[in-house]
């Protein structure tokens, strides 16, 4: 089974469209969907934003589920100046830049006291990360079929953390200290869940954003088509599962 977790509803939309549902539960004020699309067990939950409710989301839909992967979806801020809003960054690697327990002798976005291996960088699965990208050339196989523009595909580093990064100098940090291509609100939380519980795990964000001054309004512009693509890939990514 795949389990899908998205921040808001504007990014489960699509993907909740055209499911079949055999079951709707709802732990810790989350919902719970478990059904089928494409004739494939899946399971979704809007977890809302930041690194909390992802958390919880994450570790309830593990403990409930059991899913063989897990997916997160929707969009994020752009921090490098190759993206344009509505392309799509798959993660292969996620930090937590709010973490900061430098005063202790921690590089920035690494976990103090995390067990013997410090927990900085939480690589997403490589399994996960090649179906997804096998997903995105078929997509765009079919969209250039049907004459429409394909989706412009980059892989890098996400920063998650407890903040809509909306100026210059903090997009600037975010790029420079973690060399991350996109910021959002959970994924990293996600990604530190699926490792605890050895649950093998990707990200799909695609641009809604510059993480700038003028991220608010791009955001309430974009954020739905920006959506729309992250879930284009998830729908191929689960018809392929
Ligand atoms: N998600 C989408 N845009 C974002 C931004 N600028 N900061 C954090 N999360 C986001």
């Amino acid at each position: 089974m795949t389990g899908v977790i998205c921040a808001m509803e504007i990014e489960m939309k699509n993907i909740r469209e055209g499911m079949t549902v055999t079951s709707e539960k709802e732990y810790a004020g989350v919902k719970f969907v478990e059904g089928k699309k494409f004739g494939k067990d899946i399971v979704v939950a809007v977890c809302g934003v930041g690194k909390v409710f992802a958390a919880i989301c994450t570790q309830t839909m593990i403990d409930n589920y059991k899913p063989d992967i897990i997916l997160n979806v929707g969009v994020a801020g752009g921090l490098s100046s190759s993206l344009d809003v509505k392309d799509v960054v798959i993660a292969d690697q996620l930090i937590q830049h709010d973490m900061d327990a430098t005063a202790l002798g921690c590089k920035k976005g690494e976990i103090y006291g995390a067990g013997t291996s410090s927990y900085r960088y939480f690589p997403a699965n490589s399994y996960v990360i090649d179906r997804i990208k096998e997903s995105a050339e078929i997509v765009n196989s079919e969209r250039k079929k049907a004459g429409r523009e394909p989706l412009r595909i980059f892989t890098g580093t996400v920063a998650s953390g407890d903040l809509f990064v909306s100026d210059k100098e903090k997009k600037a940090e975010l790029r420079d200290e973690f060399q991350a291509m996109a910021c959002e609100m959970e994924g990293a939380a996600i990604a530190q869940v699926c490792c605890v519980n050895k649950v093998r795990f990707g990200v799909i964000r695609a641009i809604s954003d510059s993480a700038d001054e003028g991220s608010k309004m791009d955001f309430g512009v974009f954020c739905k088509e920006a959506a729309d693509n992250s879930a284009e890939l998830v729908d191929m990514f689960i018809k392929r599962s």
